[in-house]
């Protein structure tokens, strides 16, 4: 087997590196979402000018179309560099192996977004002196490179939780037609419709016209925000496709996730209801304040849709391909044999903090195994974790890793990695004194070594 690659990873104090990602992957994702939406709308919006249904939606085009370049283009670009800057200081493997696995696919989508951006730049540049059919053509154009970029990347990420049949087959397009590829992509794109038509509403808001033609313009937008009502559906088909454990955790396992799909749903019916029952049927007007509440309400289900898409892929960041730790499941024992930081080149940035050896051994392994998920007093603290326990439960525990929590990948190191680890906690527990004796008795590495066992590698 070839040996286990390691890449420096970036600390970031009590940030967890799972909420650095996540955190940018969400505003990342609004901002995307609601540039592709808009795409759509500002077609449909110039049809109805063109066909005279609508008078004054070219105003609202050509004033929408300013800020949806500003808001996507900056924005969007900045965060989706930001983007390829943490992942690869947090999970250098994972987006090497979806590089790897969907590079031409990938290329593909870069392709798309160029188009969008040329697209979207000429329209702002030369929008108001085009022809009516070139005018349509150019925003057609827009909005079609936009949804493929995220047909694209919908099917590399929805691979990730749910890479289906590629793990018999290993085949590329197996892989991203995977099982939860179309449920996220026809929820992905209903989710930039409703943004766009909620930043929509923002922007007729400010227009200098009548309350009588705003409020026009406000009803023919919030028919893009009426499909969220579908929401509960399409949650239940993405549900069902998914795999078994990740499914028991929404449904009560970790009750956290299970509020959040809670929060993500509900706040997505509400949007798409009141889309359709205020403003469609009882044909009501937005004000801007309302719907920038909305547009608020719609960030809150965002972030919880994402959190909970991320968190139900645990222990993976490819579902049986790769951990979250960057260790894939054949090379668990491997690194039980070696240690797990045995061939990890990177010195800690701090090494001069830890009293002893083996805090320093602890340090290391606990870097590679499970930084990737816990850090000792911030985000999903170990100190506060384990700081009522005794000694031999935290070394049951964390030698049987992944039968203490089905969250966590099996233990990938040896009885001396557990040893350091429950050393380091403790000392940490203990308010890192200046002083702390090693420990090591080879009884105590014996019972760890056999629980070890007893767990497995699976
Ligand atoms: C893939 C992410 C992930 C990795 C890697 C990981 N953990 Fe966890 N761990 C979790 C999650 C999620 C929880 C649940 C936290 C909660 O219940 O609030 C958890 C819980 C725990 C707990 C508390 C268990 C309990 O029953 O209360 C301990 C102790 C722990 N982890 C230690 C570790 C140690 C030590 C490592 C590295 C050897 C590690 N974890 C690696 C995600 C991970």
């Amino acid at each position: 087997m070839e040996s286990v690659p390691f890449y420096p990873v970036n600390d970031f104090g009590p940030l967890m590196k799972g909420m650095v990602i996540g955190g940018i992957g969400i505003l990342h994702v609004f901002l995307a979402q609601f540039a592709i939406g808009g795409g759509m709308l500002l077609l449909y919006f110039e049809r109805l000018a063109q066909r005279g249904k609508e008078p004054d939606a070219r105003r609202f085009v050509d004033g929408y179309f300013q800020i949806l370049v500003l808001v996507s283009f900056v924005l969007g670009a900045l965060t989706g560099v930001a983007m390829w800057f943490t992942t690869i200081q947090v999970g250098a493997r994972t987006i090497g192996v979806m590089v790897d696995q969907f590079h031409w696919l990938w290329a593909t989508e870069w392709v798309c977004f160029s188009v969008e951006v040329v697209a979207g730049y000429a329209f702002v540049r030369a929008g108001q002196r085009l022809g009516d059919r070139a005018r349509l053509r150019l925003l057609a154009l827009y909005a079609l490179a936009s949804w493929f970029s995220l047909f694209w990347i919908n099917g590399i990420l929805s691979w990730q939780l749910t890479p289906g049949r590629y793990l018999e087959s290993g085949s590329v397009w197996a892989g991203f037609f995977n099982p939860s590829f179309w449920p996220s992509l026809i929820f992905r794109t209903f989710v930039a419709m409703a943004l766009a038509a909620l930043a929509a509403c923002l922007v007729i808001n400010t227009l200098d016209m009548e309350r009588e033609r705003r409020a026009a313009l406000i009803r023919r937008a919030s028919r893009f925000a009426a499909p969220m009502v579908l929401m509960p559906v399409l949650a239940l088909w993405w549900v069902a496709v998914m795999p078994a454990d990740s499914r028991s955790w929404i449904m009560g396992g970790s009750i956290a996730m299970t509020m959040f799909v809670g929060i993500a749903a509900g706040s997505s019916v509400l949007i798409g209801g009141y889309a359709v029952v205020a403003l469609l049927i009882k044909r009501l007007y937005v004000n801007a304040a309302t719907a920038l509440l909305l547009l608020a309400l719609a960030f809150g289900a965002t972030a919880a849709g994402e959190f909970v898409r991320e968190g139900a892929r645990k222990p993976y960041t490819v579902r049986g391909v790769l951990y979250s730790t960057s260790i894939t499941p054949a090379e668990v024992s491997e690194l039980r044999r070696t240690g797990a930081a045995a061939a990890d080149p990177y010195p800690l940035r701090d090494a001069a903090a830890y009293p002893s050896e083996q805090l320093r051994h602890g340090a290391k392994a606990l870097r590679v195994l499970c930084d990737a998920c816990h850090t000792m007093h911030g985000g999903n603290s170990l100190v506060h974790l384990t700081a009522t326990w005794t000694d031999d439960q935290l070394r049951l525990n964390i030698a049987k890793l992944q039968r203490t929590k089905g969250f966590m990948p099996p233990f990938a190191g040896n009885a001396e990695d557990v040893e350091a680890i429950i050393q380091l906690i403790k000392w940490e527990v203990a308010d890192r004194p200046s002083r702390w004796p090693e420990s090591g008795d080879p009884a105590t590495l014996a019972q760890i070594t056999r629980w070890l066992d007893e767990a497995g590698v699976k």
